[in-house]
């Protein structure tokens, strides 16, 4: 399908070549409330689908600010984005860094915050950076290649009780424990060092298990590309003090494409808005229930049928705002 036709039907354009389609485009726009003359900040720019809408948006006389860790990924969204007029400040930063960013680039308060969290889909096509179990790539998974662990360095040094972890926090999977063994039996032999080679080693472990939904190794590449990426850790207080830099009536939008990430980003909105999160019986709970922030969706919101259609990929995510009183 023509990428205009696909617009047309989901009100979403493909980022030129690179399959990756930025995710529900009409709500990120609509929840943003993008306006002219404001500073919004794309946190995760990736090739800057979301961000050409944005900065088209604000125009006349808006700013904004778009961070990325993946070099490359920032590269190809300033080229794509020379064709938009308007101020684009590239960032190539951990966006957990955004007190330092906005303070270097004297942009505070801000009107909007945009996280479209996870790994993009030209990373995941990008066979080399090693983020498939398709890929017969070094396995890699490192967003920020600057950075200096990677994935084959985890597989091949964590204990066998620390793999086991990983795999069953991040990736959810009910046969952490024999993955792990079979790892270790096999770096035994020889390092792991290939993404086909782990893919090999967990299918081995399901092989008598029947059919699956999904590749077998799907929740294990999940698993250790959250934990190369520190992705979960520090979410929750980044969301608080990001929070802490918008303008009364700016907004945050996050999507989450797992339910690990959404359950942080549900928490630390409800929080914020002045609810209570804790499990605590009610007499002693001890949330601070001060209502900074309205929620916008109360509930979170999955792309529509059309979209899904389109662009199948979509089918994890979810979308919270929230709006600062
Ligand atoms: C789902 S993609 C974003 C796609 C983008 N919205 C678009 O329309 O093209 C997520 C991007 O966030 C980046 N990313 C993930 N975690 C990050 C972090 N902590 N700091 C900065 N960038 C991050 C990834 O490198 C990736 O390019």
């Amino acid at each position: 399908m023509r990428a205009t036709a696909r617009k047309e039907m989901t009100g979403q354009t493909e980022n030129a070549g690179t399959g990756h389609i930025p995710v529900m485009q009409t709500e990120v726009l609509d929840f943003l409330g993008c306006k002219p003359g404001g500073i919004y900040v794309d946190a995760t720019v990736g090739l800057g689908g979301h961000s050409q809408e944005i900065l088209e948006k604000i125009q006349p006389g808006g700013l904004l600010i778009g961070i990325d860790r993946d070099k490359e990924s920032l590269e190809k969204a300033q080229v794509r984005l020379k064709a938009t007029s308007g101020d684009f400040r590239p960032v190539h930063d951990n966006f957990k860094n955004l007190p330092l960013i906005l303070n270097n680039l004297a942009a505070k308060p801000v009107d909007g915050i945009l996280l479209d969290l996870g790994v993009s889909s030209y990373q995941l096509l990008s066979l080399e950076r090693g983020f498939s179990f398709q890929s017969d790539s070094m396995l890699d998974m490192r967003m920020d290649r600057s950075q200096r662990r990677t994935a084959a360095d985890l597989v091949n040094t964590l204990s066998e009780n620390e793999l086991a972890d990983v795999i069953y926090r991040y990736g959810e999977e009910r046969f952490s424990r024999r993955i792990a063994a079979a790892i270790i039996q096999e770096r035994h032999k020889a390092p792991i060092v290939r993404c086909n080679q782990l893919t090999d080693i967990v299918s081995r472990v399901f092989r008598v298990r029947g059919h699956q939904l999904i590749h077998p190794a799907t929740r294990t590449f999940q698993a250790l590309r959250i934990a190369v990426n520190e992705e979960l850790e520090g979410l929750d207080e980044f969301l608080t003090e990001a929070f802490g830099f918008l303008n009364p009536g700016g907004r945050m939008v996050v999507i989450a494409f797992h339910s690990l990430e959404d359950r942080i980003v549900k928490k630390a909105f409800r929080r914020l808005a002045g609810q209570c999160v804790c499990d605590a019986p009610a007499g002693l709970c001890k949330c601070p229930r001060q209502a900074l922030a309205s929620l916008l969706t109360p509930r979170p919101i999955t792309p529509g049928p059309k979209e899904l259609t389109a662009n199948p990929r979509a089918r994890s995510a979810r979308l919270r705002s929230l709006e600062r009183k």
